[in-house]
């Protein structure tokens, strides 16, 4: 399936603005630090953090996807980190990412940490830059902050690693687990967008939900990749779910009723669009059409 045009364009804009703003800081960097940090940040990657970032940015009214870009590498640096630190021997072990080297395996692990470490603090440093009122940039901070520690993404990937050999069949569990480690930065994505264009209720609403169910269905797309893909296809090493015995939608449902519920979440997603914006309205269901698509 081929992906929205849209994705590209915000992914090459946010590329950009990561870095210049990792440039101008080059000469403060102990080298391999600086360019273990760029390695795994410039690997590529679908950018699809960013693109819900500036997408609901714009399904709320917002014009100059400039305000919001900042908030976008701010995501995509702290999803970078999470992928650096999910690839370690301590936790997925994994050698390919984004079809290069893990982070680790370039480096060395030590500076895989330690490069993760640091592009989690510059996420929080973008925020802090954002051209908008000291309350919203205060807001966002705090939610990201929620949205990745120990209530968010690192509590999901606890659970997520506490699960591995306990023959998991409760298929919440799963869901819990997946709305933590993935779903949480999902959804900050797109509530980050409305509320830098100022949403009203509605639209931050609408955003909010689009978000809830995208994360599960993405989560739920990557289980489903995961056996049904090739390595060189996804650019990471498949058929490790089953390998490390994860918890996942496919190891609970199978592949066929995991694909029935990613329909239903992204039909709850494509509902939520209905009150925004017609244009970025369809832009963002072009998306979750694609993250469905690319598990079927
Ligand atoms: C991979 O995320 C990790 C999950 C949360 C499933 P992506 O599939 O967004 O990875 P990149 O950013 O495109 O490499
Ligand atoms: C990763 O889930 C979630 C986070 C990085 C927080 P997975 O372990 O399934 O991601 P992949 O398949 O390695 O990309
Ligand atoms: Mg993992
Ligand atoms: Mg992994
Ligand atoms: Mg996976």
């Amino acid at each position: 399936m081929q992906a929205p045009l849209f994705l590209a364009q915000h992914a090459v804009a946010t590329e950009h603005y990561c870095k210049d703003y990792l440039a101008v800081k080059r000469a403060h960097v102990p080298a391999r630090l600086y360019d273990a940090m760029l390695y795994s940040l410039l690997a590529g990657g679908k950018r699809v953090r960013p693109a819900l970032v500036l997408a609901c940015f714009q399904a709320c009214g917002g014009k100059d996807i400039n305000q919001a870009l900042p908030a976008a590498a701010s995501i995509e640096c702290m999803h970078t980190y999470s992928l650096i630190h999910d690839d370690l021997p301590c936790m997925d072990d994994d050698d390919l990412r984004r079809g290069k080297p893990t982070c680790h395996k370039q480096f060395d692990e030590e500076t895989a940490v330690l490069a993760a470490d640091a592009l989690q603090a510059l996420s929080f440093e973008m925020l802090a830059d954002l051209d908008a009122d000291a309350d919203t940039r205060l807001t966002l901070i705090k939610d990201l902050a929620l949205s990745a520690g120990c209530q968010g993404m690192v509590g999901g990937q606890m659970m997520d690693i506490e699960a591995e050999n306990q023959n998991i069949s409760d298929v919440l569990q799963v869901e819990r687990i997946h709305l933590h480690k993935t779903g949480e930065l999902l959804r900050w994505s797109c509530e980050a967008g409305a509320r830098l264009a100022n949403a009203d209720g509605t639209q931050f609403q609408a955003c909010s939900r689009f978000g809830k169910a995208i994360g599960l269905l993405f989560q739920i797309a990557d289980d489903i990749l995961d056996v049904t893909a090739s390595s060189e296809a996804l650019g990471k090493s498949a058929g490790k779910d089953k390998a490390q015995n994860k918890a996942t939608y496919v190891s609970v449902l199978g592949v066929s009723k995991a694909r029935e519920l990613a329909d239903e979440m992204c039909e709850i997603a494509l509902d939520a669009c209905a009150p925004l914006n017609s244009e970025a309205g369809e832009q963002l269901q072009a998306l979750a059409t694609y993250i469905l698509k690319r598990g079927q």
